[in-house]
């Protein structure tokens, strides 16, 4: 087999601290180790789509490991299905012939579940690809953990203890809404680590009234405040039998007009969902007697420079990766597993969510310490 002497690197998906250092840590090995050329795709697939890259020399690659964001820029389109001028095409052979153009032996594709479906549609179409869990959601399947997780949960920890000044200083309800998309790991881990008395996560649909009831016993034990962290995700028990319903819905389609039918019923209740920490908010406020008010984290927990868990772990991975595009190991993910990573077939990875599972340890030691979880 020929020596691989060029790969392309692309982050895509959301930004998130760690992303340079894995940038980083491929290219350094790949250069210095393997003696492998490296080129930066810029804005993840689009690039690769618009062939638009940026060398990632020596120079490039330095000073980058703190930088927060990712220096080649990113974006969300799917190759398959990419939207131009009110068309859907599917543009993946296109993205071949820009491969083959730059003489690419090789894509190192970084990202979430979303990114790994793209790269799993590319790799079906030929070409050799390993990819990298990155997201602050930590909900990549089949790996340990992501890089940009323990950063955000540093961020919405903090947040979560600043938040607890202005709850006990005016006896308030306050609720701190933190992102994980539709899986509860940033939520719950921040809000065990910042002491939250109500955690709500996608995984366990809430009973608002069970809400209520908790802040209302802390109220009459003394303690006329509470704070809830809540996932962006989050929902109530009537929100969830909805989705629910639509969800089997469209699982049931037989005709493409149904799973049409089917797919805009859960974007409208997508839509629905927008605002609902404001209801959930002042619903509080009716149950409980007490003032109730929301802080939304949204970026500020993907920004600024990573945490130094992070950076080893972007770099650890990072390292792998470009032994594996050595030893010609494509098809798979770099998975974290305790100090080590394995590679993981991508179509293993793709399209999966990796959620709470409902006998977590971490669930568990929260309803030990008297966390409300929004179903007691
Ligand atoms: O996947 C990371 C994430 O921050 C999610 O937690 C959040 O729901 C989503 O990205 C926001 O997407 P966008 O950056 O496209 O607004």
């Amino acid at each position: 087999m020929s020596k691989i002497r060029r790969i392309g690197i692309l982050t895509a998906g959301g930004d998130c601290p760690g992303l340079n250092a894995a940038v980083r840590g491929v290219g350094k090995a790949a250069l210095g180790r393997y003696g492998i050329e490296v080129v930066g795709i810029r804005d993840g697939f689009l690039g690769l789509i618009r062939n638009r890259t940026m060398p990632l020399d020596k120079t490039a690659l330095s000073g980058i490991l703190t930088v927060g964001g990712t220096i080649l820029g990113t974006s969300r389109v799917k190759p398959h299905r990419m939207e131009e001028d009110g068309k859907i095409r599917d543009v993946r052979d296109l993205i071949v012939k820009n491969c083959e153009k730059n003489g690419l032996d090789a894509l190192v594709c970084i990202g979430g579940g979303g990114t790994h479906m793209n790269a799993h549609r590319l790799a079906e179409k030929g070409l050799d690809i390993v990819t990298m869990p990155k997201t602050i959601d930590n909900d990549v399947a089949l790996t340990d953990t992501s890089f940009g997780f323990d950063t955000a949960l540093g961020i919405a920890t903090e947040a979560i203890d600043r938040l607890h000044s202005t709850a006990h200083s005016h006896h308030r309800i306050i609720i701190a809404e933190i992102m994980g998309h539709r899986a509860g790991w940033l939520t719950l881990g921040a809000g065990i680590a910042g002491g939250a008395d109500v955690i709500l996560i996608p995984e366990i649909p809430y009973e608002v009234e069970k809400i209520a009831r908790a802040i209302r016993r802390r109220s009459e034990g003394g303690s006329p405040f509470s704070i809830v962290a809540v996932a962006e995700g989050a929902l109530s028990r009537e929100e969830a039998a909805r989705f629910k319903a639509a969800k089997q819905r469209k699982s049931k389609a037989t005709t493409d007009a149904d799973r049409e039918q089917a797919k805009a019923e859960l974007t409208e209740l997508d839509h629905q969902h927008a605002g609902s920490t404001l209801r959930l908010s002042s619903r509080l406020e009716q149950l409980t007697g007490l003032e109730s008010r929301v802080t939304i984290l949204g970026y500020v927990q993907r920004g600024g420079a990573p945490s130094a868990v992070d950076r080893l772990l972007a770099t650890r991975l990072g390292s792998v990766c470009a032994e594996l595009v050595h030893q010609r190991v494509f098809g798979v993910m770099v998975a974290a597993r305790g100090e080590q990573a394995h590679p993981v077939p991508i179509k293993d990875v793709a399209d999966k969510r990796k959620e709470v599972p409902p006998d977590h340890p971490w669930l568990q030691c929260a309803r030990a310490v008297g966390t409300c979880l929004g179903d007691e």
